[in-house]
């Protein structure tokens, strides 16, 4: 896999090809690198769901901007990735358990190290409702950068979506409730062979302008 000749023709997809489905192992094999991505002290402050039929899209609908309703209603699949309210104690509990399942805690000292290091980093963000949802939604875009590569990789064609309602989309997900909110969403599918930001030449920065070796 040329990694350069991925990120150089990736791209937004405007319009999808409707008759066009992921198949469910690739798609299954995508969200599986989804769950691998890397978070800070190992957060996963996210959940992720995922819309594979029409009346899954068709719920979500109402949620999603004029402008961007087609990536929607023709994607194959569209994933909502939502961060916590709150990191609280529970939570981090239930993540150190699974960490020490998952052999990753092998003796009783490197499991009070690793929660006394994460809770010290959870608790710097933890100042504000604003500011550790804030932190939990720079984890989620991780996962999203993740998800964009990864698709185009598997040979999926994919958008990011900020362009939605978030608080409708809470509210037709129903995640108030479960203490979660909706960050974004990214529709994944094949495009349309008209297309025409397919074709589009990429615009970004110069290389001089953004990256200076210190
Ligand atoms: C976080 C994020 C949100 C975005 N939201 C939308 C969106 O709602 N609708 C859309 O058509 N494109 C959206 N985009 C696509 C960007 O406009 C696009 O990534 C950028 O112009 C670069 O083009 P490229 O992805 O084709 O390389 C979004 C991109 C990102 C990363």
């Amino acid at each position: 896999m040329d990694i350069l000749e991925l990120a150089r023709t990736r791209y937004t997809t405007k319009h999808y090809d409707a008759s066009r489905r992921i198949p469910d192992a690739l798609m299954d094999e995508l969200l599986e690198v989804l769950r691998l991505s890397p978070s800070s002290v190992n957060s996963q402050p996210w959940e992720f769901f995922v819309a594979g039929t029409d009346e899954a899209k068709e719920r979500i609908l109402p949620a999603v901007l004029d402008f961007n309703r087609d990536r929607v209603a023709k994607a194959s699949h569209v994933v909502i990735c939502a961060v916590h309210d709150d990191l609280n104690e529970r939570y981090l509990d239930e993540l150190l358990k699974q960490e020490e399942k998952d052999g990753r805690l092998p003796t009783e000292d490197i499991k009070k190290a690793q929660a006394a290091s994460r809770a010290h980093f959870v608790n710097l963000h933890r100042v504000s409702a604003s500011e550790i949802h804030a932190w939990q939604a720079r984890q989620g875009y991780i996962a999203q950068g993740v998800l964009l590569l990864a698709a185009a990789a598997l040979g999926i064609d994919s958008t990011p979506l900020e362009g939605m309602d978030f608080n409708k989309l809470d509210a037709v997900l129903n995640l108030r409730t479960k203490g979660l909110r909706s960050i974004y969403a990214v529709s994944l599918g094949y495009r349309d062979p008209t297309d025409s930001n397919a074709s589009r030449p990429k615009s970004r920065w110069p290389r001089e302008r953004i990256i200076h070796t210190i």
